[in-house]
């Protein structure tokens, strides 16, 4: 495991409503692990090799909780509809193309390479039905040096013919034999239960795959009250029901005992979040994506006071971009105007917190993760922002604050994953 130090400015949050910075600070990396943070470096870590990052400002890697790999490819398409109709017109006849190895080979290819330059150092994905080409995704995840988990998608119900597995049984066995053949096979890449959301998945369906969780000890991550068609479909297809979420914890797969990211949880209802709470789920908020698709706008910051554990995720493609500068600031341009149009009580999200959820908020769901602080994996991205010009000189605060809004994989100059240097 790799020892060394970097020098630079550095920025991390150190809780959801303040970002410390450390102008011109040593970071220590002690066997991929943060180790301190000084201004002069202390005497027992001269021996270690150091690189100097000058004026650039070094920020925790930042971590995308759900994004459909095989989606990429149509990102910036189709955004004229809703979540269903664009499901069926869209995503779906996408999705159905992976069946092909030598099309996931090329579509992979392209964004795992995207995904490797970019702000994000790991990631949550969803692929699709395919286990081979899901496979040969976790590959391809894997030598790109990043850390993932990586699901399988299950679908036995209400899905096209060319897109819908056989029947419960089939879909649970096919999941088996993917989880024995990857769970350790990759140091960075795990899989992960992924039934698409409860329209696509019968009740016998969910029942075998609490089976699965059971018997590996998987997380596991789906869709939840995302779009107004959606929670109604749900409600029809699920009548004993109070809430969407209780068609996933009825059959315990909504946290708990395991840990569990439901992406966007746009409208859910107070007793929804109240479980959610108790069971730790996490929520991935994705912005962009809720207006792209018109899904609407949660209120994160009511989130946060709640104690609810949240972090971001660009969920392409509905979400247009990978890049997590993008979401971030998708967050707090969402959360204005929900705030401005629907609801004064819940207030805009500030710099500060959006920093936090693509950090520390997201990256708790992988451990110690999204920090400097001592003892945090050492994932970092060394932002070279100086062709962002000024005619001033700006202060590191506002250096950053631009980049938030500005920075895409061109500013970045270096990125570390757990100890390791990508680039
Ligand atoms: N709900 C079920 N499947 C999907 C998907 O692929 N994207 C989004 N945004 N929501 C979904
Ligand atoms: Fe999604």
């Amino acid at each position: 495991m790799s020892s060394f130090v970097i020098r630079g400015n550095l920025c991390y949050s150190i809780n959801s409503n303040q970002i410390n910075i450390r102008p011109q600070a040593y970071l220590v990396c002690e066997d991929g692990v943060c180790a301190g943070i000084f201004d002069a470096l202390p005497e027992r870590y001269a021996a270690l090799p150091l690189t100097d990052f000058g004026d650039r400002l070094v920020i925790p890697g930042l971590i995308d909780l759900h994004i459909h790999a095989p989606q990429f490819a149509f990102r910036g398409l189709g955004m004229d509809m809703e979540l269903l109709d664009w499901l069926n017109t869209y995503t779906f006849p996408e999705e159905s193309k992976y069946a092909q190895l030598d099309y996931a080979d090329r579509a992979y290819g392209q964004f795992v390479s995207h995904l490797r330059r970019s702000a994000t150092t790991r990631a949550v994905c969803f692929a699709t039905i395919h286990t081979p080409a899901t496979e040969l995704l976790m590959e391809k995840m894997e030598n790109s040096g990043l850390i993932s988990y990586v699901g399988k998608v299950n679908m036995d119900r209400n899905s096209p013919d060319y897109l819908c597995e056989e029947s419960a049984k089939k879909s649970v066995a096919a999941t088996e034999h993917w989880i024995c053949e990857t769970k350790s096979r990759f140091a960075r890449t795990k899989p992960i239960l992924t039934p698409r959301f409860v329209p696509s998945c019968s009740d016998a369906l969910l029942q075998g795959l609490r089976g699965l969780l059971e018997k590996y000890a998987l997380p596991l991550q789906s869709h939840l009250s995302e779009n107004f068609g959606e929670i109604a479909w749900v409600k029809e297809l699920c009548p004993d029901t109070e809430f969407y979420g209780e068609a996933y914890d009825r059959f315990g797969l909504f946290g708990g005992d395991h840990p569990c990211i439901m992406a966007h949880c746009v409208h859910s209802s107070d007793e929804e979040l109240e479980l959610m709470k108790k069971n730790g789920v996490f929520i991935a908020h994705s912005p962009l994506s809720n207006t792209n698709l018109a899904s609407g706008v949660a209120p994160i910051a009511k989130y946060m006071e709640a104690g609810l554990r949240v972090g971001l995720a660009s969920d392409v493609a509905g979400g247009d971009t990978e890049n997590m500068f993008q979401v971030m600031a998708g967050a707090i341009r969402a959360s204005k105007l929900r705030w401005r149009l629907l609801d004064q009580e819940v207030k805009p999200l500030t710099v500060d917190q959006a920093f936090y959820l693509a950090t520390l908020g997201g990256g708790s769901f992988f451990g110690k993760v999204g920090s400097f602080a001592d003892g945090y994996e050492f994932d970092a991205l060394v932002l070279d922002d100086s062709a962002l010009e000024h005619p001033q000189e700006l202060t590191l605060r506002a250096r950053l604050e631009r980049c938030i809004y500005q920075a895409d994989e061109r500013h970045i100059a270096a990125k570390f994953v757990s100890g390791t240097r990508l680039f």
